[in-house]
C-alpha cells in the first residue's frame, strides 16, 4: 500500500518531468494486449524511407524555391547548395535517429525516445510537433496530389476537372490582388508577427486530396505488410522517373551542339553568366531560404524509426533504412535541382510541377507524361508512409494515457492501430481538402526541425546519463555530430516565414491545453488506478502458488 499512497502523493509537477524507463518501455511494447506484427526487413524499411522522402518537395516546391515565390528569396542555380546544406544537416539528425532507434525499437519514435530523457511533458510536446510533422506533412502531400492528378489529366487527355471540386477552400494572399474572386465566399485580412495577409475563403473542396487520403486509410488499416507492398510498387515508378530526368539531363548536357543547340550555352548562361550573382541572386539568405523550403523533401526518413516495433531485426535495419533511404535521396535532389536550375532561366521555371515542366522545356514531351505518372506514384507512397507514421505516434501516446486509451485497442484481426488510423486518416483527409500548400509545407517543417532537435539533443543527454546502455548503433564522433545537427536546424528555421511561426507557437499552446486539461491529469489518474489493482489484486503466478500451497497442506 505504500507505493499507493506515494502515487497519489506525488504532485502532477513532477510526474511533468518524470521520465520513463527506457527498460519498461521495451517490455510495455512486448505486451500481448498492444503488440505489433513483426514483418518488415531493412530493404522494407529502404523502401519506406525513400517512399516518404521523394514527393511533393522535390516535384512540386523545387520550383519556388529556386524562382522564389510571395515572401521568399530566390535561390537560383544554388538551390543545388540548398539540397547539399539540407541533405548534411538531416544527415547529423539521421545518425541520431538511428542511435535511438537501435537502442529503443518501439513504435513512438522521437515521442518515445523524449520520453525516457527529459520526461513526460516535453514528450507530450514532442508528440505535438510530430502531428504537425506527420498529419499536416500529409496534407500538403495531399494537396500536391491533385495538382499532378490535374496536370496529368488536362496536360495529356485534354480532362479539365471543375475548379469547385479540386481547389482548398482556404488560402493565404498577402495582397489583396493576389485574392481571386472566382467563388470566394469572404475574406479576413490578418496581422500576425508584423505580416500582414489575407486568409481568402472560397466555396471550394478539394476532393481528390479527400478521396486519395481515405484510400491510403483504408490500406493502412488492413495491414502494414500491405502497405509496404504498395509502397514498393510505387517507389519504383517515381525512382525510375528521378533517374531518367537525370539521365536524360546529362544527356542534354553532353549532347551539345547539332541536334539540340539549346544545350550549348544553357548550363554556363543559367549558372554563371554573370558569375556568383547568377549561381546565387541572394547570397546566402537565398541559399537558407531555399533550404527551409526544401527541407520538406527531406522528411520522411525519421519515418523510418516509427516502424521499429514492426521490424523483423530493429537494431540493425532501422540504422540500414534511414541512413541508407536519405543518402539515395540526397544523392537524387542534388542532381535534380542540378538539371532543372541548368535547364531553364529561373524566370521560366515552373512552380506547380517544376520537373515534368523541365523535361518538356528540353523537348521530351513524352518523358513528360511518365514524369507524371511518377510525380502521382511518388506523392501516394508519400502519404503512405507518413500517414503511417502518424498514426503510430498517436498509437503511442495514447498508450501512455496521453490521450484517450480507447486510442490505443489494436484490431484483433489485422493487428493494427484501426481507431487511431481512423481519426488521423479523417483529420488528414478534411483539412487537406480546406488549406493551401505553402502555408501546410511550412508548418509541416518546422515541427519537424523541432522534432530533431529534440531527438539529437537526446542522444547527447543519454549519453551522460546512461552511458552503459547498449548502443547497437552509435553516432561516430561523440556528441559532435547531434551537436551539430541541432545547430543546422536552428539555422534552417531562421529562413522561415513569420506566419509560419505565429500559427506554429499557436498550435503548441493549443498542444499544452490539451496536455494540461487532459493528458496531465488523466495519465496521473490511470497510473493511480493500476498501482490500485497491483496492490489489491495479487497476480495470478502468486495465487496459482497460494493454490498450491495450500493443496499440499489439506488433510488426505
Ligand atoms: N518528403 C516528402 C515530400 O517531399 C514529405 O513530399
Amino acid at each position: 500500500m505504500t507505493g499507493l499512497t506515494g502515487t497519489r502523493k506525488q504532485s502532477l509537477v513532477s510526474r511533468m518531468f518524470k521520465r520513463k524507463n527506457m527498460d519498461d518501455i521495451i517490455a510495455a511494447s512486448q505486451n500481448s494486449e498492444h503488440k505489433l506484427k513483426k514483418t518488415l526487413s531493412a530493404f522494407d524499411l529502404v523502401i519506406f524511407g525513400v517512399g516518404a522522402m521523394i514527393g511533393a518537395g522535390i516535384f512540386v516546391l523545387t520550383g519556388s524555391a529556386a524562382a522564389g515565390s510571395e515572401g521568399h528569396l530566390a535561390a537560383g542555380p544554388a538551390l543545388t547548395l540548398s539540397f547539399v546544406l539540407t541533405g548534411l544537416v538531416c544527415a547529423f539528425c539521421a545518425l541520431a535517429y538511428a542511435e535511438f532507434a537501435a537502442m529503443v525499437p518501439v513504435s513512438g519514435s522521437a515521442y518515445t525516445y523524449t520520453f525516457s530523457t527529459l520526461g513526460q511533458m516535453a514528450a507530450w510536446i514532442i508528440g505535438w510537433a510530430l502531428v504537425l510533422e506527420y498529419a499536416v506533412g500529409n496534407m500538403a502531400v495531399a494537396v500536391g496530389w491533385t495538382g499532378h492528378l490535374q496536370e496529368f489529366l488536362s496536360h495529356h487527355f485534354g480532362i479539365s476537372m471543375p475548379h469547385m471540386l479540386t481547389s482548398n477552400t482556404i488560402d493565404v494572399a498577402f495582397e489583396a490582388s493576389k485574392i481571386n474572386p472566382e467563388n470566394l465566399l469572404t475574406t479576413i485580412p490578418l496581422n500576425l508577427l508584423g505580416t500582414d495577409f489575407f486568409i481568402a475563403v472560397y466555396q471550394a473542396f478539394n476532393l481528390p486530396a479527400f478521396i486519395i487520403v481515405m484510400a491510403v486509410t483504408a490500406l493502412l488499416y488492413v495491414g502494414v505488410q500491405e502497405s509496404a507492398k504498395t509502397a514498393a510498387v510505387m517507389v519504383f515508378a517515381k525512382t525510375a522517373v528521378v533517374l531518367l530526368f537525370v539521365a536524360v539531363g546529362a544527356f542534354f548536357f553532353v549532347n551539345q551542339g547539332t541536334t539540340l543547340p539549346l544545350a550549348e550555352t544553357a548550363l554556363f548562361n543559367n549558372w554563371f553568366a554573370d558569375g556568383w550573382n547568377t549561381f546565387a541572386p541572394n547570397g546566402l539568405a537565398g541559399i537558407v531560404t531555399g533550404a527551409s523550403t526544401i527541407f520538406f523533401a527531406y522528411i520522411g526518413f525519421d519515418a523510418v524509426s516509427t516502424a521499429a516495433e514492426e521490424t523483423k531485426n530493429p537494431q540493425r535495419d532501422i540504422p540500414i533504412g534511414i541512413i541508407g533511404s536519405l543518402a539515395i535521396c540526397t544523392l537524387l535532389y542534388i542532381a535534380v535541382s542540378a538539371v532543372i536550375t541548368g535547364v531553364v532561366p529561373l524566370d521560366k521555371i515552373n512552380h506547380e510541377a517544376a520537373v515534368a515542366a523541365t523535361m518538356s522545356y528540353m523537348g521530351y514531351s513524352w518523358a513528360s507524361l511518365l514524369i507524371s505518372i511518377g510525380a502521382i506514384a511518388g506523392l501516394t507512397s508519400v502519404l503512405l508512409v507518413l500517414q503511417m507514421g502518424g498514426v503510430r505516434i498517436f498509437y503511442a501516446i495514447s498508450r501512455d494515457n496521453l490521450l484517450p486509451p480507447f486510442l490505443a485497442q489494436v484490431h484483433p484481426k489485422f493487428q493494427t492501430p484501426h481507431v487511431c488510423t481512423i481519426i488521423v486518416g479523417l483529420f488528414v483527409a478534411i483539412f487537406g481538402s480546406l488549406l493551401p500548400i505553402t502555408l501546410l509545407a511550412e508548418m509541416c517543417n518546422i515541427g519537424t526541425l523541432a522534432a530533431f532537435i529534440v531527438v539529437s539533443l537526446g542522444v547527447i543527454l543519454m549519453r551522460f546519463s546512461d552511458p552503459k546502455r547498449p548502443r547497437p548503433f552509435k553516432c561516430p564522433g561523440g556528441i559532435i555530430l547531434p551537436a551539430i545537427g541541432i545547430a543546422g536546424c536552428l539555422y534552417i528555421t531562421t529562413g522561415l516565414p513569420s506566419v509560419t511561426w505565429a500559427l506554429f507557437w499557436g498550435w503548441f499552446t493549443l498542444g499544452m491545453m490539451i496536455y494540461f486539461f487532459y493528458g496531465l491529469p488523466n495519465s496521473a489518474k490511470m497510473e493511480a488506478i493500476a498501482e490500485m489493482k497491483k496492490a489489491t489484486i495479487p497476480d495470478l503466478s502468486q495465487r496459482q502458488a497460494e493454490k498450491e500451497a495450500a493443496s499440499t497442506l489439506e488433510p488426505v
